[in-house]
């Protein structure tokens, strides 16, 4: 039987636009902006992608990002994303961008922006692909530096939705940004927050207490503490789960030893995401595909993945109704 995933209406939670470029696209762009790579050809891009932990990706994430140059080479990199979105059913996408890699190197924030959300623009009136846009602030760098990156951010509010946290998780705790998320709030911006994807449960419950976040992003290892996982359930607060990402970056050993059907068992709501998909071998579709193979997840399971993936959303209810109306009754 062929797989009923691609028929599946789908959203997407979480993915780093940076990280959906692809080696083809980070050669080309090399290429045109005259910028030397420590890379020949696009099978030594790919050789290279062995990561032992989050920091070993993060380091090959941010120096392949400083192809990324003009405004058409964030519309590129975004268009290209959302045609992969289109070929797999990812009728609505949620997607992060972190200024800070590209205003820290000269490229002006209204460059970045520009790009991407021409092209998502673009995305739904000729792909039909609704879309929502999330500023990250780099953990790893300073709550003042934030602060400034938000200051720059509130020109373009009305096409920015929500702040969110990323970078090197642990050490950089979210009470290090709660200044800047209060502000963010009071600016009307949703917040969400990379927790517990290296890092311990006690940075989810910062996220949520602290942060009040409306997503936990990643956030497997709630399970080590069950009045965290009982506070998640009760709340519903969605977890954007990344499996391809946890067994590259080595947060499980392999798909096999993915906690993700416990989570779903726990009665959390679990979203399944690609994270920074060209760095870690598939969009979406290859993301479910991978783990209902390991955890042989059932017709039932994947259908609640994808009616968690709308309801998590930041879509209005009227906006993600007939989304779930269609999932009623498929499968
Ligand atoms: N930036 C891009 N991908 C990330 C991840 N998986 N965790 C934290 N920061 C990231
Ligand atoms: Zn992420």
């Amino acid at each position: 039987m062929r797989s009923p995933l691609p028929t599946l209406p789908k959203a997407e939670l979480h993915i780093h636009i940076e990280g959906s470029l692809e080696p083809e696209m980070m050669i080309d762009l090399a290429q045109r902006n005259r910028i030397t790579l420590p890379y020949e050809s696009v099978e030594a891009v790919r050789a290279a992608y062995q990561f032992e932990n989050l920091q070993s990706f993060l380091d090959l994430y941010y120096a392949g990002a400083q192809v990324l140059q003009t405004e058409q080479d964030f519309y590129d990199l975004t268009w290209a994303y959302l045609q992969k979105c289109a070929a797999q059913r990812v009728c609505h996408t949620e997607i992060f961008f972190d200024p800070q890699t590209h205003t820290d190197r000269g490229i002006p924030f209204e460059v970045v922006h520009g790009g991407i959300s021409q092209a998502l623009k673009d995305g739904k009136n000729q792909l039909g692909i609704s879309s929502g846009l999330i500023l990250c602030f780099l953990r790893h760098l300073s709550a003042e530096a934030a602060m400034a990156t938000l200051e720059q951010a509130l020109p373009y509010r009305d096409s920015i939705i929500a702040v969110g946290l990323d970078s090197s998780e642990l050490g950089h705790p979210p009470v290090k940004f709660q200044s800047v998320f209060d502000r963010a709030r009071a600016e009307g911006f949703l917040t969400v927050a990379h927790a517990g994807e290296e890092g311990p449960p006690d940075y989810i419950w910062q996220a949520i207490r602290l942060l009040k976040v409306a997503r936990i992003d990643h956030g497997v290892r709630c399970v080590e503490d069950p009045a965290l996982v009982d506070y998640l359930v009760d709340h519903q607060i969605p977890l954007t789960v990344c499996p391809l990402s946890n067994v590259k970056l080595c947060v499980f050993q392999s798909m096999a030893d993915h906690n993700l059907k416990q989570l779903m068992d726990l009665g959390l709501c679990v979203t399944v995401n690609s994270d920074d998909p060209a760095y870690f071998g598939g969009y979406v579709e290859e993301n479910y595909t991978a783990i209902a193979a390991a955890l042989a997840l059932t017709p039932k399971d994947l259908r609640q993945l994808a009616q968690n993936s709308f309801k998590a959303s930041f879509l209005s209810s009227a906006e993600q109704q007939p989304y779930l109306d269609a999932l009623a009754t498929a499968l």
